[in-house]
C-alpha cells in the first residue's frame, strides 16, 4: 500500500493502527453492537445461494452474524487494511464458517458487474470523503445484480442535541470533514445519486457516540 497517496490512504477502524486489537471489545460494550448489528441481519433478507458482501467489513463481526444467520448463501468481507482482515480471518477459522475475505478499496472492488445480491456495511461510510461515498456507490451499484439491495448501518443524523452532541466523540476521534456528511442526513441522498432506488432510513439506535442509522435501498433497472 502506498503511503501518502491519497487514493489508498484510509483511516483504521479506531483511527490508528495501535487501537486495532482493541476494537471489537470497544464495540462490543460501548455501543449497542449486537442490537443494531442483528437488527440489519434480519433486514438483509437472503435466499440459500445468493452471494453477500460486506464491505469494510472490519474484524469480520457482521461477515460472520451473516453466515451464521444465511449458512446456505456465498458471503464475503472486503477490507483495505490487511491487519483487520487477518483478526476477520482468524474468527472465522475458529468457527469453522466458510468466508471469502479480501483486500480492496471499497471505489474499486475486485468484482465483476451485477456478480452480488446484497451488499452490507457498517461503520465504514462515515470513514470516505464525500467525494469517495458517492464513488463507493456507484461501485457498489455496478456489483450489485438487477433488484440487488444495499444495506448500511452508519452514523445518522442526530434525534436530539444530547445525541448531537454524543456524536462530537466521533467527529473528533475520525476527523469532522468525512463524518459532516452522516450526521447531515446525506446517506439516503447519495444513494439515490447513485442511481438506487427507494432508499430510505429503516431504523435508529441512540448509543453513546450519538444516532446510528440503518438505510435500504434497491438496484432497479429496466
Ligand atoms: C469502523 S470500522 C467498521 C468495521 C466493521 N464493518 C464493523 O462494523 O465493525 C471501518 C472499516 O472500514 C475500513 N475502510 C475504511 N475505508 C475503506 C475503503 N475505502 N475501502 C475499504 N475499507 C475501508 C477500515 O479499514 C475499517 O476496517
Amino acid at each position: 500500500m502506498n503511503k501518502g497517496d491519497s487514493e489508498t490512504d484510509f483511516i483504521p477502524a479506531l483511527r490508528f493502527h495501535w487501537l486495532t486489537s482493541l476494537y471489537d471489545p470497544i464495540l462490543r460494550w460501548t455501543m449497542r453492537e449486537a442490537a443494531f448489528k442483528n437488527r440489519l441481519i434480519k433486514q438483509i433478507q437472503v435466499d440459500p445461494g445468493q452471494r453477500v458482501l460486506d464491505l469494510g467489513c472490519g474484524t469480520g463481526t457482521l461477515t460472520l452474524l451473516t453466515k451464521q444467520t444465511y449458512p446456505k448463501s456465498e458471503v464475503a468481507g472486503l477490507d483495505i487494511d490487511p491487519k483487520v482482515l487477518q483478526i476477520a480471518e482468524k474468527k472465522a477459522a475458529k468457527m469453522g464458517l466458510e468466508i471469502v475475505f479480501d483486500q480492496g478499496i471499497s471505489f474499486d472492488l475486485p468484482y465483476p458487474d451485477q456478480s452480488l445480491d446484497r451488499v452490507v456495511t457498517s461503520l465504514m461510510f462515515h470513514h470516505l470523503t464525500l467525494e469517495n461515498k458517492l464513488r463507493t456507490m456507484k461501485e457498489i451499484f455496478r456489483v450489485l445484480k438487477p433488484l440487488g439491495e444495499l444495506h448500511i448501518a452508519d452514523w445518522g443524523k442526530a434525534q436530539n442535541w444530547l445525541m448531537r452532541i454524543a456524536y462530537l466523540s466521533i467527529q473528533i476521534l475520525d476527523g469532522f470533514m468525512t463524518t459532516a456528511d452522516n450526521v447531515n442526513g446525506l446517506l439516503p441522498q447519495l444513494m439515490t445519486k447513485a442511481g438506487f432506488a427507494r432508499s430510505k432510513e429503516t431504523d435508529r439506535f441512540m448509543t453513546v457516540y450519538g444516532t446510528l442509522s440503518l438505510y435500504k435501498a434497491k438496484k432497479i433497472t429496466m
